[in-house]
Formats: structure tokens, C-alpha cells, sequence
């Protein structure tokens, strides 16, 4: 090793020590919540992404609660952390307009300056826009694209197929249907493109933000490069076509953002426009497909609750003629299949749990939380809880009967709040009608009986959930 080597080396080994030396001695008056930071810069990143890995992040908090209770500080992805867990800590970080939302430092590096990182009047704008382009009067209207993807796609990947594996097909499909609603018509060349590329990003963003060459996160920001040109290419296309007159009536994302741009209802660049398309993707068919996965792998286990879905099913299928699309009336009849999906969100939520960052100084439970710490909160800590869902290991949808039963902030796939999860109806419709046409044409069994799951960062079952399939007809 030459001396500049061995400089280089001593440097990046004693800039992060003295900056943790720092952060002590600067906060030497605050009245800070118990724990270590650990190991400097990494802290518990590596800790904690063990336990999601080997499924044992349930035990980890309880591990981290029972040492040093229910609020304690700690070094997550690149920042200070403080965990709070509980109902009131959800309340507090889901409604305290003092924390911001915020992705960890490699989501926002890899994915820019999308509605995650975005405050005041701009977020307002944001977030009016997305939840406008998703709420329920839109969806409506994206119920008969949703069949049709779904159709298409059962037919091609799980008819005739004696065997299938459904983590990779459920992917795929909510990728299909979110890049359908993204890009419009022109969707199947783009999602050819862009596919590969969306997966490593994900793959990404639990990262520790280090550009070595090589690691997850580099290869997620070379991905999120090639992503971004695909994109932007599409924009400036809508751009000139909406100055041509040519696409008011297409009903894609950039085309509705360029237009209500025009109409002055923001002022995002192309660029910003961009950034939220990408965080859409993402968003948009992680989580889903992660549902869809897990509640076929629960209905396998529990053969009563998909005897009920089946009668649900089955029952909408002879209202209507074998060809004719599931519309919006249909999907609200699915009560019994919907709280199925809320028990599977329950037991194996998506997203494992909420970042914010405090804008200012914050207190909570005489705790100082300094201004730019992160607050983490984790959704099984409430989700598992026995005093507030008994018996929390049994699958039991008849939990969700009485919804309004269940306190307020225990249950918290979607998150809460004002940043609450925009595109819940979305995933509520595109799960329904994907279950629709699996339940009612299949039967399947799990090829490995103990496949287990890990959280890589979202749930994902170790050999991708291959199963036996056999048709059936609805009866
Ligand atoms: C089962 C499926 C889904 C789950 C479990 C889920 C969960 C979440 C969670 C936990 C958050 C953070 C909320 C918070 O911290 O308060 C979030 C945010 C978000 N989700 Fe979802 N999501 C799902 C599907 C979708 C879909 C299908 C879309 C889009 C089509 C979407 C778009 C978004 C957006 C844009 C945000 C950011 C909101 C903001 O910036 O205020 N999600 N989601």
C-alpha cells in the first residue's frame, strides 16, 4: 500500500470518528433519549438490517424497549435516530407537523427531490396533486385498466403453468399496472426498460449512502441515472405534445401533471415531476405486490378463510358474463376478501416502519430530539402487540368486523396523518381484483411447506413463494 493509500485510508477512518466525537460533546446540554450510538457512522444500521434479514426485527425492538424503554436513541442509515414505539409514539410522529417525512439518506439520494423530501407551499402542491391523481374518483376510473392487466396477465403466466412462483409474478403485475396508469399507452415499451433498473433502486434504500463501486448503493444510483433519463425523455415528449394541443385527453401522470401545471395548480419543473414518477413506481408496486404474495401464502394455511373469500368471489363472478370487466360496485362488494388483506397487513406490513426528521428542536416524554435527528417508528411493535390485537400470531381477519374497535394509531400499514399513504384506495383495488381472478380460477399449494421470509427491506419470502397450481371453475 503507498503512503497516499494509507492517508486516504487513515482519513476515512478518522472523519467519522471525529464527527461522532462531535455530535457528543455538541448535545452535551440536551436531555437525550437512552441508548448508544454504537459504532461510529454505522451505529445499529447493520444490526437492525440483520434482524429484518433473518426475520427477528419483532424481537430486536422489543430487545431495544425492554433495555432502555419505550423511547431510545441510536446511529440508523447515515443519522441519529430515536426509536419511540407505541400507539401515542405513532400519533406524535404521524401528526407532528414538526418532523418531516423523510426517507433514509440513500432513498433520497437515489430517488431526488420527490414528494418525501418536500415542505411547505411545495409539499402542499406535491401532495395535493398525487392524492388528486389517486383518490377514489380516479381510481374508479383505472378499476377497468386494472382488469384488463390482470386478465392479461393471469393468462399469460398462470394458466396452463403447473407451477408458478408468485413473488416475481406479483411484482410484475403491480408494475404493469402502476406503469399503465403512469405512462398510459405508452407502457409496455417503457416498462420493458425500466423493470430491471426499478428492482436494483429498491434493492437500494435501505442502503448505507457510500458511493464504493460495487455495493447496493451504487448500483442503485447508476440504476436510478438510467431511470431518470428514461423519464425525462417521456416528459419533454407530453411537454411538446400538450403545447401542440395533441394530449389533453390522454389521462397518464405526466400528462395530468404537465397540464395541471398549466392550469396553475403548481409550479413543479420537469425535473420535480420526474423525481415523484420515480418515488411512484417505487411505491407503487413494492407494497402491493408484497400484499398479494402474502395473502396467498396465508390463504394456502387457513383453508376456512379461503372458502369465504371463495364464496365472495364466486358469487361476483356469476353476477356477470365470463368477459365482462369487474367495475367499481363489484370491488365494493369484496368486504370479506378486504379484511383478509388488512389481517395480512397487520401480520406482515409492507413497510416496517416510518422515518421523519425534527425541523427544530422537539420534546417528547421529557426527551430532547435535536433539530435534523431522525424518529424512526416500527409498525409491528403495535401490530403485535398482544394488549392491542390478542393472540397477535393468529391469522384472523374477524378482528377488522368492527374496525372501529381498533384504537386509533395501532394499526398502521398505511401510516397516518396528513402524509398518510396516498395511494391506499389504489392498492386496495388493484389487490381486490388480482385476488378476484386468483381465487376464483385457482387452487394452489406451497412447493416448500416452511419457506420463511425475510425483509430485504419489505417482506419477502426466501425462495420467492414457488406453488402448485390447479385450475378451478367458479361454482
Ligand atoms: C399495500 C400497499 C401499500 C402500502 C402498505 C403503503 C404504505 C405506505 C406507507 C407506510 C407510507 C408512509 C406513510 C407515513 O409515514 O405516514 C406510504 C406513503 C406513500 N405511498 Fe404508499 N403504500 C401502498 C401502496 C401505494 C400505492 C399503490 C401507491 C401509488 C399508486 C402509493 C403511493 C404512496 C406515496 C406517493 C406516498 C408518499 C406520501 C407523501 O409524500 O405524503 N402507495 N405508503
Amino acid at each position: 500500500m503507498d503512503s497516499s493509500m494509507l492517508f486516504a485510508l487513515l482519513l476515512a477512518l478518522f472523519i467519522p470518528i471525529l464527527l461522532h466525537l462531535i455530535t457528543r460533546r455538541k448535545y452535551s446540554s440536551y436531555n437525550l433519549p437512552p441508548g448508544s450510538f454504537g459504532l461510529p457512522f454505522i451505529g445499529q444500521s447493520i444490526s437492525l438490517l440483520r434482524a429484518l434479514r433473518s426475520n427477528t426485527d419483532y424481537q430486536w425492538y422489543q430487545g431495544r424497549i425492554k433495555k432502555y424503554g419505550p423511547v431510545s436513541k441510536m446511529w440508523l442509515f447515515g443519522s441519529p435516530t430515536v426509536m419511540m414505539a407505541g400507539p401515542a409514539a405513532n400519533h406524535f410522529i404521524f401528526s407532528n407537523t414538526d418532523l418531516l417525512f423523510t426517507g433514509t439518506s440513500s432513498l433520497n439520494l437515489l430517488t431526488g427531490r420527490n414528494t418525501l423530501m418536500l415542505s411547505g407551499e411545495e409539499l402542499k402542491q406535491v401532495r395535493s396533486a398525487l392524492q388528486n391523481f389517486l383518490c377514489p374518483e380516479m381510481v374508479i376510473k383505472y378499476v377497468c385498466k386494472m382488469d384488463k392487466e390482470v386478465r392479461r396477465h393471469v393468462k399469460l403466466n398462470w394458466v396452463g403453468h403447473k407451477t408458478v412462483k408468485v413473488l416475481p409474478l406479483a411484482k410484475k403485475l403491480t408494475f404493469d399496472i402502476i406503469c399503465s396508469v403512469i405512462f398510459g399507452q405508452e407502457a409496455c415499451s417503457v416498462r420493458k426498460a425500466l423493470a430491471t433498473d426499478v428492482q436494483t433502486l429498491v434493492k437500494a434504500v435501505l442502503s448505507i449512502p457510500v458511493k464504493i463501486p460495487f455495493t447496493r448503493f451504487s448500483k442503485g444510483l447508476s440504476a436510478s441515472g438510467r431511470i431518470r433519463k428514461v423519464l425525462r425523455g417521456i416528459a419533454h415528449e407530453r411537454e411538446t405534445l400538450l403545447q401542440q394541443d395533441h394530449g389533453t385527453s390522454s389521462d397518464d401522470f405526466f400528462t395530468y401533471m404537465l397540464a395541471s401545471r398549466a392550469e396553475g395548480v403548481h409550479s413543479l419543473t420537469v425535473e420535480d415531476i420526474v423525481d415523484n414518477a420515480i418515488f411512484l413506481l417505487i411505491a407503487g408496486y413494492e407494497t402491493s405486490s408484497v400484499l398479494i404474495t402474502f395473502m396467498l401464502r396465508h390463504l394456502e394455511k387457513e383453508p376456512e378463510v379461503l372458502g369465504k373469500i371463495t364464496e365472495e368471489q364466486d358469487e361476483i363472478a356469476r353476477s356477470k358474463g365470463p368477459e365482462d370487466p369487474l367495475n367499481w360496485d363489484d370491488v365494493s362488494r369484496m368486504k370479506y376478501t378486504w379484511k383478509v388483506a388488512m389481517e395480512t397487513l397487520r401480520t406482515i406490513p409492507p413497510v416496517f416502519g416510518g422515518f421523519r426528521t425534527a425541523s427544530k428542536d422537539i420534546e417528547y416524554h421529557g426527551y430532547h430530539i435535536p433539530k435534523g435527528w431522525l424518529v424512526f417508528t416500527a409498525q409491528p411493535v403495535t401490530h403485535l402487540d398482544a394488549n392491542l390485537f390478542p393472540e397477535p400470531s393468529k391469522f384472523n381477519p374477524a378482528r377488522f368486523e368492527n374496525h372501529s374497535s381498533i384504537p386509533p394509531y395501532c394499526f398502521v400499514p398505511f401510516g397516518g396523518g396528513p402524509r398518510m399513504c396516498p395511494g391506499n384506495e389504489f392498492a386496495r383495488t388493484e389487490t381486490l381484483v388480482t385476488m378476484h381472478y386468483l381465487v376464483t380460477q385457482f387452487r394452489w399449494k406451497m412447493c416448500c411447506k416452511d419457506e420463511g421470509y425475510k425483509k430485504d427491506p419489505s417482506p419477502t419470502p426466501i425462495l420467492g413463494l414457488p406453488v402448485e397450481l390447479e385450475p378451478r371453475l367458479p361454482t
